[in-house]
């Protein structure tokens, strides 16, 4: 407790130290015009000098037409300057540049106003939410950036709030709360605003909550329409936007029984919301079943719709215009929520051009679609998997029938964060090419046989302790990171092919940037920041930022220079689940925006903070029983955040290094007591007796005294 409790002081330490150095000068704000933003401005925009929405331009290709940096330069780049997000949690943010203003967020949905130029603050707005709502947070407390539009900043916040703040001084201008929030519903997602509307979705589709979009109006906040993903739990009108869908196509793909009945189905509108403006229309993209087996969701063994599609709606009106079923009954957390981009393709009769949506969900197919019907082009495999041979002629995937699993564990890729995951792709138009952020992290996916719906946890009714060995050696560590790959792909929509591809040596690596210069720019979960060859692949500049390099990267212009940045910040799902997978913990408190032109020679400074002290705490205890309780309990309500087989990244403490494992009274005091609830860890009172806590206790220490056996064996 010490030790993390100092380190959590040392980076507010850090921030204040950061905060009174020698300050840097704002521009006078007259000369600026504060996000006079409207959707002209954003349709003639061509991701140039600005960055205008969380994927550049209304289509999200990512592309920007700059060239001022290019593979005959790009070697010279260096650190402009650096902002500091007071964070040790994930950062998933894609800055929006207007004006020569940056905004961007932290996690926990604090917004920052900054100078593009110099990083100098402007001003920053602090939502002030409930650190306990971080347990309805499946993927750690990111968010992934805000919408401008007529002098207003628009950012969802991670309990379900939107909020609408002044561009010019960050004062709340209005707020509306989007969801239900005695329900696990959470925000993570960027707002998009289109026509005067601000379109915003929400996830939470692994606890058990119904998705939907919702659109409000800019000016107000008024609600003006609404579409469910999945049908109303007594398959009666809801009064919005989506009953003429469900009544002629959505209802009958569902059983009348099931957990989604009660859990509301999931179908989370999380990531992916485009506009098409030539067919006047909003793409977006569905999530995940909940729970994710189905056959406790919907034993009748429906195709669950509009669970795991893409779904086209009138941009006024919400009304149903067409959709596309990725996963036709999701049975795998396979969801359609990744970076739609609209482009347009060689396709049509003679090699006329075709107005296309394309995807690379998680389920490891990628998509081509025609953006005005929907009709399904062309698909094809982007990575290994085990679970489907193919697609058939209407793209609907030919499954292998292992793959809905039973008790016996399978083991299957893609497995639940996806052969590509929110991480944004972009696409050059130029050059034809999609460049997808792929991965392999497969799972052993089983029926939990203990499965029943339980309010506010998790309830996927897949087994995560299926599997898991009561103690781990680190062998069993390192053999899973053996398994884990990363790989920036190189896609041809046309041919269905990669042209090129870059493996990396880890899974989860970072969002997508191209640019006419010829370049695309990716992080690497180990923090290095690339510059690739748009057409070759060949590496051209590397430099390594400190942290996890995950997010979107942006490219901008002022004064006549072209600027390349990129948010930083080590967690996010994966790095709070897989501990494993890292040879190293990195420090905490290290979310930065860190911004790169050419010539320039600053430093990216070091978080030294301190290191935890990897040692037990205490001697093992418990029986052979006694431990392999522990594992279940463990491995099913403390290993999304504390991590697999209790091995943690350092996002979160690390509970094998905990000194509250010696003191079996302060163990109960956090986990039942929710002693340390302000800081989002909640207790577990509902769900877990004494018993249960104190297996967990015996497990932990029992794996720490492994790991520690292990280092002192060497
Ligand atoms: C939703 C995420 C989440 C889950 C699930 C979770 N925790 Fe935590 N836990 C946290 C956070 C955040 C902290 C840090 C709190 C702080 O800084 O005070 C924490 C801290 C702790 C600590 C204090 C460690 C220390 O040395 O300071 C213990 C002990 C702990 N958790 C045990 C558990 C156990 C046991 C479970 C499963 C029953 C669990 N946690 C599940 C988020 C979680």
């Amino acid at each position: 407790m010490v030790a993390w409790r100092s380190i959590v002081l040392a980076g507010s330490a850090l921030a204040l130290l950061a905060a009174c150095g020698p300050k840097k000068e704002a521009p006078p704000p007259e000369e600026k015009g504060f996000a006079a933003v409207d959707t002209k401005r954003i349709e003639t925009a061509s991701a140039g000098a600005e960055w205008l929405t969380y994927g550049g331009t209304y289509d999200e290709q990512r592309h920007s037409s700059l060239t001022a940096i290019n593979k005959d330069n790009v070697d010279q780049l260096g650190v402009a300057w650096t902002f500091d997000l007071a964070t040790n949690r994930g950062v998933e943010v894609t800055p929006i540049v207007v004006d020569g203003v940056m905004y961007v967020t932290s996690a926990w949905s604090v917004v920052y106003a900054l100078d593009a130029k110099t990083g100098a603050e402007l001003w920053e707005h602090d939502p002030d939410v409930d650190r306990a709502v971080g347990v309805n947070a499946c993927c750690d407390v990111v968010n992934r950036g805000v919408a401008v539009y007529d002098g207003k900043i628009y950012v969802g916040v991670i309990d379900g709030r939107l909020q609408a703040l002044d561009a010019k001084t960050g004062d709340l201008v209005w707020e509306t709360v989007t969801v239900d929030q005695s329900k696990p519903y959470t925000i993570t997602g960027a707002p998009r605003v289109v026509n005067g509307k601000v379109l915003i979705g929400n996830g939470g589709a692994e606890l058990g909550v119904r998705g939907y979009l919702t659109a409000y109006d800019a000016e107000t906040g008024d609600k003006v329409w609404r579409f469910y993903t999945v049908p109303n739990p007594a398959k009666q009108p809801d009064g919005e936007a989506s009953d003429a869908a469900f009544e002629k196509i959505g209802n009958v793909t569902w059983g009348d029984e099931g957990a989604w009945v009660t859990d509301g189905g999931g179908g989370t509108v999380w990531d992916s919301i485009v506009y098409d403006e030539v067919n006047d229309q909003i793409i977006f993209g569905v999530g995940n079943g909940s729970p994710w087996n189905r056959t406790f969701r919907d034993p009748s063994g429906g195709d669950n719709l509009f669970l795991s599609s893409i779904v086209a709606v009138d941009v006024n009106t919400g009304e149903y215009k067409w959709h596309f079923q990725t996963t036709p009954g999701d049975n795998w957390d396979y969801t359609a929520t990744q970076t739609i981009i609209l482009a347009d393709l060689p396709l049509g009769e003679n090699g006329a051009s075709r107005r296309v949506a394309m995807q690379a969900p998680k389920n490891g197919f990628f998509y081509v679609l025609d953006a005005a019907t929907g009709e399904f082009i062309s698909g094809d495999a982007y990575g290994p998997m085990t679970w489907a041979t193919g697609l058939d002629e209407n793209g609907r995937p030919i499954e292998v029938a292992a793959a809905r699993y039973g008790k016996v564990p399978v083991s299957q890729l893609p497995g639940p964060l996806g052969a590509h995951n929110w991480h944004p792709m972009a696409y050059d138009p130029d050059l034809a090419l999609a460049y997808i952020p792929a991965q392999e992290i497969p799972q052993a996916y089983a029926e939990d046989p203990r499965f029943q719906t339980k309010a506010t946890a998790w309830n996927t009714g897949a087994d995560f302790a299926a599997g898991v060995p009561p103690v781990a050696t680190p062998e069993i560590a390192k053999f899973l990171r053996s398994t884990l790959k990363g790989r920036l792909i190189a896609w041809d929509p046309v041919a269905q092919a990669p042209r090129w591809s870059v493996e990396h040596d880890n899974a989860w690596n970072g969002g997508v940037l191209s640019t006419a210069g010829g370049l695309v720019f990716q992080g690497k979960l180990n923090g290095d920041f690339v510059a690739y060859d748009a057409a070759t692949g060949d590496k051209l500049w590397s430099q390594n930022v400190k942290s996890g390099a995950g997010a979107g990267p942006g490219t901008y212009m002022i004064d006549g220079e072209q600027y390349v940045t990129i948010a930083t910040g080590w967690g996010s799902a994966f790095a709070l689940v897989a501990g494993y997978a890292y040879d190293n913990s990195v420090q905490s408190t290290v979310g930065k925006v860190v911004t790169f032109k050419l010539g320039a020679t600053g430093e990216i400074p070091d978080a030294d903070l301190p290191l935890i002290e990897k040692t037990p705490k205490a001697a093992s205890f418990g029986t052979e029983a006694q431990i392999a309780e522990g594992v279940v309990d463990f491995s099913r309500n403390c290993a999304v955040c504390h991590g697999a087989l209790g091995v943690s990244s350092g996002v979160l403490p690390d509970l094998r290094w905990s000194a509250i494992t010696a003191d079996p009274e302060a163990w109960k005091g956090v986990v039942l007591g929710g002693h340390f609830a302000v800081n989002g860890m909640v207790s577990f009172e509902e769900y877990l007796s004494e018993n249960d806590v104190e297996s967990i206790r015996a497990y932990v220490l029992a794996q720490a005294q492994a790991a520690a056996s292990e280092s002192a064996g060497q």
